[in-house]
């Protein structure tokens, strides 16, 4: 349990879906409570049953920057977003081991034999590109901000790189993953002033986070 003495505004970036989901039972062990449950509210700053603790319900991909400008004091985002983040002002504290996937490069079940560079349609262009840098090959990247499994369907590129789960996306779409880039889970992330400023009351959160995870 969060001690009521240490009474300090703490505020939480988590997005909506799998990572809330995900982090709610991490939140309870830590004795935190939201007081309203962000799919069916549109409220977007989340009360707590501490006072002094409140969540902002921001997009999955904007959770770093909150933290970094320290706007949030401590959030959760995944490592695929992180990748592709500046990671400034940010300690990427604890492995949480929830939303589980992987990042992978994937194209279609009869691909064509290319005469030119590859095109690699993904939202992830700096993983992409390190990835193939390390590869020493040059390919085409084509950024989108989703649905990358039609860019292979209708030639808009040959192949995509995305996260893979079960797998049943790509195999809905005739696509079957090729190369596994990287193992992606969520992290919590911590703004290094308030680490410092907040140390105890963060830490406390840290350490009871761990006795779930481990
Ligand atoms: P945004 O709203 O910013 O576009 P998003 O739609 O990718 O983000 P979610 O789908 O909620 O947001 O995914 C949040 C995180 O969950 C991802 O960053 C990734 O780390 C992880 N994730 C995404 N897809 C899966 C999956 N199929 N299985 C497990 N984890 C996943
Ligand atoms: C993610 C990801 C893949 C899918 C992979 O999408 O972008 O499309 O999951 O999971 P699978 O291998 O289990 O099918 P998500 O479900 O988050 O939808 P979104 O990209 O629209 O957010």
């Amino acid at each position: 349990m969060i001690e009521t003495t240490m009474s300090e505004q703490l505020t939480i970036a988590l997005s909506k879906g799998r990572i809330y989901e995900d982090t709610l039972p991490l939140l309870q062990a830590a004795g935190i409570e939201p007081l309203e449950d962000p799919s069916k509210s549109r409220k977007l700053i989340i009360p707590t049953n501490h006072d002094h603790i409140r969540l902002l319900i921001v997009r999955a991909t904007d959770a770093p920057t909150y933290v970094a400008h320290g706007a949030a004091d401590i959030g959760v985002a995944g490592k695929d977003v992180l990748m592709e983040a500046p990671t400034d002002n940010l300690y990427e504290l604890l492995d949480l081991q929830i939303a589980k996937c992987k990042l992978m490069v994937a194209g279609p079940v009869n691909e064509k034999p290319q005469g030119h560079r590859l095109k690699i349609a993904t939202k992830y262009i700096k993983s992409a590109r390190n990835y193939y840098a390390q590869k020493g090959e040059q390919v085409d990247l084509i950024k989108l901000y989703g649905s990358m499994e039609i860019a292979p369907l209708i030639d808009l590129a040959d192949r995509i790189v995305d996260l893979v789960d079960t797998g049943n996306t790509l195999r809905a779409n005739g696509l079957i993953p090729l190369e596994h880039i990287a193992d992606i889970s969520s992290r919590l992330i911590v703004n290094q002033h308030a680490y410092k400023t907040k140390f105890a009351q963060i830490n406390q959160i840290v350490q009871q986070f761990k006795t779930v995870i481990e």
